[in-house]
This record gives C-alpha cells, structure tokens and sequence, in this order.
C-alpha cells in the first residue's frame, strides 16, 4: 500500500482499533449451554492439510483456495474454534511454507510425506492428550460449528471411544463405507479401494470427521499398519481397533451433505462458495436485514451488518466491512473493508479501506480508494474520486471531483470538476482546505497548499499559493469581449 504523510498512518490506527472493537460470536449465548462447552474446551482440533490437492491445477496449495473472503482452511479453523478448541493443530505438508504463511492462530506440525490420513495424525501425536480429539479436513469448509457441537454432545452422551461423521450418498464412490452390525452398530470402516461386493453398494460413507477419546486414539494410532491397497496408514483402521480395545464406537448421520462437502476442483469450489454464500445471506437476512435479491448479493463471511440495512441487487461486501444500522447499499456497489456509520446511501460505487460517517450519501460512480475518512452528511457525488483523504461534516462534492491527499474541512463545497493536484511527478503532497470555504467549479489545487476558513475560490482558477481567511482567491485570464468580431468576418 503507498501511503503518504503521516495521516494515513494515524487513520490506519484508528481503522484498525474499529475492528479490534468487533464482537466475535459468543457460541455459549447461542447455545445456552454452558456445560458443554466448557467439556468442549478440552478438545484438541487437528486439521489434516498435507494432501496436494492436483485436481485444482494451481500453484496455491488446495486448502489455501478462498470462498466467500476466507480460505477452505480458515472456515474450518474458524468452525473448531467457534466450539472451544484453541490453537487447532494444522498437518501441512504440499506447500507448507506457504500455508503456514497464510494462516496465523493454529500450530502446524509437519508431514513430510504423505502416507495417509493415520499417518497424518501420528504428526501430532505430542499433543494427544488426556481430552477427545477432533480431526477435520482443512478441504471440507462448509462443515459447521453447530454440526460439529450436536455430534460432540452425542460422542460425549454415549462414552464412546470414538464417533464418525457419517451420510447417505446416492453415489458413494471413492469414499469409505460404514460397516454395521445386526443392531445397526458401526463395526469398521471399508475404504472403496479394499471394497468388495456387498460393501461396494453400502450408501452410508465416511465424512472423514471424528471425534476421538485422545488415550485411545493414542494407542491406537501405535496399531496402524499400511497392509492395505494403497500402502497407506488408514485413520479409518482406528475404529475397529479401538473397538475390538472393548471401546464403544458410534457414526452421527448427517442429513445435510453439504456440510461434509469435500472439495477437489474448481467446479466443487464455486459449488461450495454457493453454499456459503446462501447461508450467509441467509443469516443477515434472519438477523433484519433487508435483501432484495438474495441470489444476487455477495457477502463475506467476515461482513457485520446491522438490522434495518437494505442491499440491493449486484453488491460484493468483503472483508472487514462493518455497516450499521439505516444503511442502503447498492445497487452494483462492491465496498472492501469499509465502515459505514447509520444511514450511509451508496449507489453504484466502489469503497475500499475507508471510513463513511452518518447519513453520507455515495455514488453513483464514486471511487473511495484507501485511506478517507468522511464525516457526516456528507456528499460524494457521481464520478468522484478520492484516496487517503479526511472529508468533514456536510461537506460536498457533487460531481467528477478528484480528492486525492486531501483534508477537507466542514462545510466546504466543492464544485464540478475540482482537482486535488497531488503528485509533482516525484512525491505525493497534501492539500488542506479548511471549513467553510466555498471551491467554484474546475479550481485546480497544487499541492502542497493550504485554503484558510472560510475563502471563496473562483471558478477555474488554479491554486498554487496558501489562501489567507476569509479571502477571494481569483486566478485566470481577463475575459475581453470584442463586439462585432463575428459580423467582421463573415
Ligand atoms: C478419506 C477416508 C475415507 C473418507 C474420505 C472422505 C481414510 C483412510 N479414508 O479418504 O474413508 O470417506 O476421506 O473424504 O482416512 N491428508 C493428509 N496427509 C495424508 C493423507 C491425507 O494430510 O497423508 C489429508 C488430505 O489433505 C485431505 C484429507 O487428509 O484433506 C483426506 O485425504 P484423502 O487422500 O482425500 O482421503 P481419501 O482417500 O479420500
Ligand atoms: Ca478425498
């Protein structure tokens, strides 16, 4: 980011201390259930990421491929801390640089080479200890904390050594099969390579999701062996291990496959980005806030929103965004870690890294590049730019304005066409015009220079000297009108 002057640096402070201020969910409240919870934090999240991910052809490492504003591997972070579990435990392996670059408030461990999802976990053998154990995939980001808590409650109810995440698939091909008794108990899992045919056609797979007793997962991970099709160590052989142990071990069907969704390519990666974003939609919407098209409105998982905001069609909401209460936003407007105070209107523009006070109205086709703050009732009017700006209290400007390292003060008017000549072709220079000053239409301002209170600028003129207060700054040829000219010529 280029940055100019030391404003920016103290906006960015501020733009930073605002987030800090965000209130994560508090998952106790929306559950009202306390002593799960507090059971919950003693579970350790591993996080299995070492795979290479081929099919996505890319250069960035599969878990680090982003939906709706988070990578695959956040949103499950996100859905194991969202429970209780601290610091998860992340496998890496393919791209391990670049994924531990990515992801900060978890512990990696290293896989060097790849010899299976049992082989995966026995990375973090150091921190299986006395409390149950969660492995998750870091490429099945729509597996959510509400799931995950329903199954831990059933894992914990029933005592069991071990509970699998399980669903019907009308198609269960490539996945492992749930192997159950007589009395509908889960015996072993089948992987499809080592399949035969009665456990081909078996529709109930394995998600790849547990929840572990840590002792008995510990011993039993000293059990694995690779005798198998792929030479691999199966995490799935933990199951009867642990049951033939004399330890009960239990699957939680799921009925909704998409929280299971594993994602393979890019196709799977829209498909799942699709998911999430109607359940994002979803949840504002439930929460008060007004949508008009609700297929047709892209907000990040990371977006606060405020009741009584309405989003028309067309709008892209990313990042740290924060928009309160009154808010009408859109249509085709894409705001990036902006900060709308109540009852900001913002038509058709673009808001990146700035903040926009109380009843300001933005747009059509304004450009808020970073680094503005705006005050309240302000106007940014169509085609105006602005960057690395401070804008005050009823200030306008109307139309096709550039404001570029600008402190504008209150009350200030500036007319069409006005320039904020920053750049001498070395460095950026910043130009103040203080409250109340009145700037006629396409006035040039090269900075560095300063406009005192109160000073009226005319029209066309460029401004290349400080303005006292109070003071009618006029700079431009004299118009001379020569009668009959026309006539003469004809
Ligand atoms: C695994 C399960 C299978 C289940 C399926 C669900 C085993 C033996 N099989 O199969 O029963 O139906 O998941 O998707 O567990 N990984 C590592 N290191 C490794 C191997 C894998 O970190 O050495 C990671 C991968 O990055 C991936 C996850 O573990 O995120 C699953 O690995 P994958 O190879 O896709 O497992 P499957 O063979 O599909
Ligand atoms: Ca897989």
């Amino acid at each position: 980011m280029v940055c100019s002057g030391n404003t920016y640096v103290l906006k960015y402070k501020w733009f930073v201390d605002c987030l800090s201020q965000i209130v994560y969910i508090d998952m106790k409240k929306i559950y009202n259930r306390g002593d799960i919870l507090n059971n919950v934090c003693n579970v350790t999240a591993v996080i299995l990421a070492a795979g290479e991910g081929k099919r996505m052809y890319s250069k960035l490492p599969k878990v680090l491929h982003k939906l709706c504003g988070l990578s695959m591997v956040e949103h499950v972070i996100n859905s194991a801390k969202e429970i209780g579990c601290e610091e998860p435990i992340v496998v890496v392996g393919h791209g391990a640089d670049k994924v531990k670059a990515a992801v900060s408030g978890v512990r990696f461990v290293l896989q060097e080479v790849q010899q299976g999802t049992g082989h995966a976990v026995m990375q973090a053998e150091e921190y299986i200890n006395d409390g149950d154990i969660l492995v998750l995939y870091g490429d099945t980001p729509l597996v959510s904390s509400a799931k995950l808590m329903e199954m831990y409650e059933f894992h914990k109810q029933g005592g069991y050594g071990v509970t699998v995440l399980t669903a019907d698939y009308e198609d269960p091909t490539g996945y492992g099969r749930i192997l159950r008794n007589k009395e509908g108990l889960i015996e072993s899992i089948v992987e499809d390579k080592d399949t035969d045919q009665e456990t081909k056609v078996i529709k109930e797979i394995n998600s790849g999701m547990y929840f572990f007793n840590g002792p008995q997962l510990k011993k039993a991970l000293k059990k694995l062996t690779n005798d198998n099709a792929q030479k691999e160590y199966y995490l799935t052989d933990c199951l009867h291990i642990i049951r033939a142990e004399g330890y009960g071990i239990a699957a939680f069907k799921t009925d909704d496959p998409a929280e299971i969704m594993g994602v393979n390519n890019k196709l799977q990666l829209a498909e799942a980005a699709d998911i999430m974003r109607k359940r994002i939609v979803r949840k504002h919407m439930l929460a008060g806030v007004t949508v008009i098209d609700p297929g047709n409105t892209y907000i990040d998982k990371t977006v606060k929103i405020a009741r009584d905001v309405t989003i028309y069609p067309g709008c892209i909401l990313e990042g740290n965004t924060i928009i309160d209460e009154d808010c009408i936003i859109g249509p085709a407007s894409r705001i990036r870690d902006g900060i709308l105070d109540k009852g900001v209107s913002v038509q058709n523009s673009v808001i990146i890294e700035s903040k926009v006070g109380e009843g300001t109205t933005v747009g059509p086709f304004a450009y808020l590049r970073p680094g503005n703050v705006i005050g309240k009732h302000a106007k940014i009017g169509d085609f105006v730019e602005m960057k690395n700006s401070n804008f005050g209290d009823n200030s306008k400007a109307s139309h096709l304005t550039y404001i570029g390292d600008g402190d504008v003060g209150s009350n200030v008017n500036l007319g069409c066409g006005v320039v904020f000549v920053n750049y001498d072709g070395k460095k950026k220079n910043r130009t103040t015009v203080e409250d109340d000053c009145f700037v006629g239409c396409n006035v040039n301002l090269v900075a560095p220079v300063t406009v005192k209170k109160g000073s009226y600028l005319a029209a066309g003129t460029t401004i290349t000297k400080d303005v006292p207060e109070d003071s009618l700054a006029i700079g431009r040829a004299k118009q001379e009108n020569k009668e009959g000219w026309v006539k003469k010529l004809k």
